[in-house]
């Protein structure tokens, strides 16, 4: 676990969660997210909530996050953040923090209210890729 990071400046990727913000499709709930992340290669990728009709089939920003990654190159992530309609640090769903670790493990750093946090910290003893080799 680190979080030896502290040089880090997370405005650029919270302006890009904003910008990814401004495009969510959140007619049913009327709560936009923006997410973004810093790959390991330097490449940034983002998402939004994009909502269904059949609410339960609502893709929450992350989805579209770790699709764009894998799309684009895959890697792995390791600096997220993501916002609120006003731009506030939101904390990812516990579903999201799941998907976000596939692609960023115990070490992704998180951009949360409560200060940056490890993805460890905030999914403690998660199950992962390991547990299926074991
Ligand atoms: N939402 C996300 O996109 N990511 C999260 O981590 C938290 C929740 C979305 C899902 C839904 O479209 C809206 O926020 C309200 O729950």
């Amino acid at each position: 676990m680190t979080r030896d990071d502290a040089a880090f400046d997370w405005e650029p990727l919270r302006a890009r969660a904003r910008e990814a913000m401004s495009h969510a499709y959140a007619p049913y709930s009327g709560y936009p997210v923006g997410v973004a992340a810093l790959v390991d290669d330097g490449r940034t990728v983002t998402g939004c909530n994009v909502e269904n009709a059949s609410y339960g089939l609502g893709l929450c920003a992350e989805c579209g996050l770790v699709s764009e990654l894998q799309r684009t190159g895959g890697g792995r992530l390791t600096h997220f953040t993501c916002v609120d309609r006003t731009g506030a640090l939101l904390v990812p769903c516990g579903r999201c923090r799941q998907l976000l670790y596939e692609f960023g493990g115990p070490d992704l750093l998180l951009d949360t209210p409560a200060g940056v946090l490890t993805l460890a910290e905030m999914l403690p003893q998660a199950f992962g890729p390991d547990h299926l080799t074991q």
